[in-house]
């Protein structure tokens, strides 16, 4: 069963001076076991949406459903495992063990249970089990962030929602994280991140949605978002699709520079054989 958004609207300080219109008529579906990149612009209300799933804020008009369940019920936020853009916004124990712990034991699961749940959720997130005693304030940001990251997966979620979720993490981490959540999708777990890093998301990513100025602009495979054009790219695509554009055959639809080395080298061989036959005509 999925996530489902139906004309969703949303505004911050609604009915004041200030109120801001964040989100307007969001119909969006979100399957187990997909990976999802939500894209746009600052203030587009990426962040928002996300808020959105795990009844963080509730929608103005419209509903949104987590495998039919409201998300104010307990188990619906059983279900989402959420990251906040600041991870350290999130953090509110005196130990590192006792933050992973929190949720496993909110939710009625045994102390030897919640004990394993912290070790397995460390150990994906590449940290180690000294960690397990010091106070997540006194951490490094990135730390931080895997430490938030490890309790939402202590929870097992059948989605995983984050934003930003390797900004700030230096390029090994940011390696370790993607890796990380690849093993979690390939596990069967929705990944629905929130990002700016196309470079790093891209090559993972299956379904894309773009947000501009509080609508869907986008939503679709990442093979279509490419042929409407839109934008942001990774940069090695962007290349591909101007090579393209300015003659040469390559097909754009590549998101590592390993793919695109390939299909450039395919593509000097086509051409080689062209005019090899073409001279011995
Ligand atoms: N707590 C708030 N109170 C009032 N307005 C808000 C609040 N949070 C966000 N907004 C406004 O809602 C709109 C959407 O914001 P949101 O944080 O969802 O964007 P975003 O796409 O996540 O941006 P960014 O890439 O900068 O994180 C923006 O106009 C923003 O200024
Ligand atoms: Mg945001």
């Amino acid at each position: 069963m999925p996530i489902i958004l139906e004309n969703v609207s949303f505004s911050y300080s609604k009915k004041t001076p200030l109120e801001t219109s964040a989100l307007r008529n969001i119909n969006l579906r979100i399957e187990k076991g997909e990976f999802v990149g939500i894209l746009g612009e600052k203030g587009a209300g990426k962040s928002t949406l996300l808020k959105l799933f795990n009844g963080l804020l509730n929608p103005e008009t419209g509903t949104v459903r987590v495998d039919g369940l409201n998300t104010s019920s307990r188990e619906a936020k059983r279900r989402i495992g959420m990251v906040f853009q600041q991870a350290a916004d999130q953090l509110f124990c005196r130990t590192v063990y006792d933050e992973i712990a929190f949720g496993p034991l909110n939710f009625g699961y045994s102390r030897k249970e919640a004990e394993e749940r912290v070790l397995e959720a460390l150990e994906a997130v590449y940290l180690d089990q000294t960690m397990l005693h010091r106070n997540p304030f006194s951490l490094s940001g990135g730390e931080m962030q895997r430490v938030a990251l490890a309790s939402a997966l202590a929870l097992r979620p059948d989605y995983l929602v984050l934003d930003e979720p390797i900004t700030g993490l230096d390029p090994v981490g940011k390696k370790e994280i993607l890796e990380t959540l690849k093993k979690v999708k390939d596990e069967g777990t929705a990944v629905i991140a929130v990002t700016h890093n196309l470079k790093g998301f891209f090559p993972l990513l299956e379904k894309i949605v773009l947000i501009r100025e509080g609508k869907i602009a986008f939503q679709g495979t990442k093979e279509d978002y490419l042929k409407t054009g839109c934008v942001p790219l990774p940069p090695i695509t962007s290349l591909m699709r101007e090579l393209k554009e300015r003659g040469l055959p390559v097909n754009p639809a590549v998101f590592t520079v390993e793919d695109a080395l390939q299909e450039i080298l395919r593509v000097r061989s086509v051409i080689e054989k062209e005019s090899t036959s073409n001279t011995g005509k």
